[in-house]
């Protein structure tokens, strides 16, 4: 039997959570960080490419490292209801636990927003969830507020716990590569993870001399306020779990880029769902966002603004195709139509494909 028990229990000690935890765990965490020569190749070789697949955690994203972490500290606490605002995948991952702790559970999200795995889950876990006529900005400034005037436990990547489960990924890269990777690629939208990602490589450089990457942060070209320099009041993007125009933790974000000597980046919606149909070609199917990474590591490359020769490079494929199946539904050929016969068959696979 496996003895691994979370991220919650597997890194306690180097977590700073206080003494009331109590565990809520679906054992998530310890994803694969597949390699990828082919893609690494397509792109002008001569470096090593691996895609650290968070799309394999319980709920689907990377979402639930943080909130095994924020939901156990909630319950400890007494906690009986959960809030958060979502662009959908925190909203899932959010119900879950709570559910497995027994606590209400209250999602808002922006209407006509979110994907449909991302909604079907924050349903089937249990979820009350309220849609409001606005952004996902606006959701979080209302969970903001109502969490400070009643006793319910904001979930959202403003709670410090939240950060403290997600860092965990950077120690697992860590530990499977034997050192931090030179670059690490991940898209950005309210900005907690990039955070946790640098506070977890920079601890674990203190604790054990391992090397820290460079960051390169990517945000999707009509959402990218941390590469204008300015809120964006009305964000759109293909990638709506990173349609976002005021990250909570940009500040944090910015610095994170800057101290490790890296940047945040905008890419289209393009450059996205085309990396989108990459990744899917060499075997991860990852959404809209989670391929904004690895599409900013191309844009850098072809624009000669990044060299990468002999170097070890990490992206973070933050959640799973399934989550938003239309992206990929909508535009789909129709399948062939055969009778159900063995000629039929045998002729259709003589034609050229
Ligand atoms: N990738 C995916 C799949 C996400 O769902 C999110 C955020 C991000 C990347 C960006 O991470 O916000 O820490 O910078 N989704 C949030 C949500 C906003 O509500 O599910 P971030």
């Amino acid at each position: 039997m496996s003895s691994y028990s979370g991220v919650l229990e597997t890194y306690r000690q180097y977590l700073d959570i206080p003494a009331h935890t109590r565990t809520v765990t679906l054992l998530e965490g310890h994803t694969p960080l597949i390699p990828m020569p082919r893609l690494a190749e397509s792109l002008g070789g001569g470096f090593d490419l691996f895609v650290k697949f968070e799309g394999m955690n319980p709920t689907g994203s990377f979402k639930d490292r943080g909130m095994t972490v924020a939901i156990s500290e909630a319950y400890g606490a007494g906690a009986k209801s959960v809030i958060c605002a979502s662009t959908g995948n925190t909203a899932a991952s959010a119900a879950a636990y709570a559910s497995r702790a027994g606590m209400r559970c209250i999602v808002i999200i922006p209407a006509g927003k979110v994907a449909t795995g991302k909604l079907a889950g924050a349903v089937a876990y249990g979820a009350e969830v309220i849609q409001i006529d606005g952004s996902f900005d606006d959701a979080l400034n209302l969970v903001l507020a109502i969490s400070q005037k009643h006793p319910i436990a904001l979930v959202n990547s403003l709670n410090p716990y939240r950060l403290e489960g997600q860092k965990t990924a950077a120690f697992e890269i860590t530990e499977v590569l034997g050192d931090a990777p030179d670059w690490l690629a991940l898209p950005v939208g309210n900005a907690g993870n990039i955070s946790a990602y640098w506070m977890g490589f920079k601890q674990q450089h203190e604790r054990e001399n391992t090397g820290l990457p460079q960051i390169l942060g990517v945000q999707a070209e009509g959402s990218a306020p941390l590469v204008l320099g300015h809120p964006v009041e009305h964000p759109e993007t293909v990638a709506t779990a990173i349609r976002i125009g005021k990250p909570a933790r940009g500040e944090q974000a910015l610095e994170a880029a800057e101290q490790s000597g890296g940047r945040i980046i905008a890419v289209s919606d393009d450059e996205i769902l085309k990396m989108q149909k990459i990744l899917a070609a060499n075997g991860v199917w990852v959404e809209p966002a989670s391929a904004a990474g690895i599409a900013g590591l191309k844009h850098e490359l072809e624009r000669g603004a990044i060299d990468l020769k002999g170097k070890t490079v990490a992206a973070v494929c933050t959640g799973h195709g399934l989550k938003d199946p239309d992206i990929i539904t909508k535009d789909m050929p129709k399948p062939h139509v055969l009778p159900s016969e063995m000629n039929a068959l045998e002729d259709y696979l003589a034609r050229e494909k």
